[in-house]
């Protein structure tokens, strides 16, 4: 029987970088519907646990995508609301990469050591990658602080967070790279979640820091977030900070991804989220 993902994605054209991964994963096909909200979803849950018998429900899965978290999780949320007992597919939330991408570049920072007690400040931290990574940073004990170019993103995506998790993140404003680096003074940990190409730090804004413990950069597209370092860093050592670039990092979230694929299809009750994930990427890092 064939194994069926079905990519229910919040932007108006489904992820193709979702769809890829989802092959790789171990999908024999993917099925992308884009521009959902909750109320359109039903009729395609449906679809999905109506058609197949008990034991072959476990080849049909679902996979939530798309740029904004906070819609990604109504639209996750939505879904598992038209489930009931026996009628039920495996499911998986990963807005833009969000849970996968968050999860292996903070266990690889755990690689390199504690979190727990640190002082921990996501740069750029509004976006899905940026919110995801706050909250497990949080989890794992650190003190995390969140930037934005205005306080209203940052103190929206705080409350978010804690809305989802429970965790207290500082919202913290700065505009440009001036305030960005006065914003990880203190800091022992960076983590730059910027959008694609844009430069959020200079050497010279941490180079000569010595709070800073280890910075990672999910930023693969030049120019990087946090300059001085190489996309390629695999937890190598740069001014005594240790530097996780992003593809450094991104091996282990491409794995991760088609770990949790794969997973989808093992039974019919799966649910993978920001939890289950981040425990997945600290077994795989
Ligand atoms: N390494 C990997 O394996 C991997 C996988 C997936 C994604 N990524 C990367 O992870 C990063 C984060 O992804 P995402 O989807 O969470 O990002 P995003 O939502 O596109 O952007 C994150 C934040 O960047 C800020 N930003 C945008 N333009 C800016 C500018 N000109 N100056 C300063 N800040 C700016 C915005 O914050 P405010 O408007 O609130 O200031 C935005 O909320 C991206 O670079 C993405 O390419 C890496």
């Amino acid at each position: 029987m064939k194994k069926l993902l079905f990519q229910f994605d919040t932007d108006l054209h489904p992820s193709v970088f979702d769809t890829v991964v989802g092959y790789d994963g171990g999908a024999d096909h993917v099925i992308g519907y884009g521009g959902l909200t909750p109320d359109k979803v039903k009729a395609l849950v449906e679809g999905t646990i109506f058609t197949r018998a008990p034991k072959d429900k476990k080849n049909t899965a679902i996979f939530v995508g798309g740029s904004d978290i906070v819609a990604g999780q109504a639209l996750f949320t939505a879904v598992q609301s038209h489930f009931f007992p026996g009628f039920q597919v495996s499911v998986m939330l990963d807005s833009n990469g969000s849970n996968t991408t968050a999860a292996a570049a903070v266990a690889k920072l755990a690689t390199s050591g504690p979190l727990a007690g640190k002082k921990a400040v996501v740069l750029a931290g509004t976006g899905p990658v940026g919110q995801r990574a706050a909250a497990m940073l949080a989890k794992e004990g650190a003190e995390v602080a969140l930037t934005a170019r205005t306080m209203a993103r940052a103190a929206q995506a705080c409350a978010d967070i804690k809305t989802r998790f429970g965790v207290n993140i500082s919202p913290v404003e700065a505009f440009d790279n001036e305030a960005r680096a006065a914003a990880i003074e203190c800091a022992n940990i960076v983590l730059a979640t910027g959008a694609t190409g844009v430069e959020l730090l200079k050497t010279e804004h941490w180079q000569h820091n010595n709070n800073i413990e280890m910075i990672a950069d999910a930023n693969a597209t030049p120019p990087l977030g946090i300059g001085g370092t190489d996309m390629m860093d695999k937890g190598i050592g740069r001014h005594g900070k240790i530097i996780w670039g992003a593809i450094g990092f991104g091996a282990l979230k491409l794995a991760l991804h088609r770990a949790c694929i794969a997973k989808l299809f093992d039974d019919n009750k799966q649910v993978f989220d920001a939890e289950n994930i981040f425990a997945l990427a600290k077994e795989m890092a």
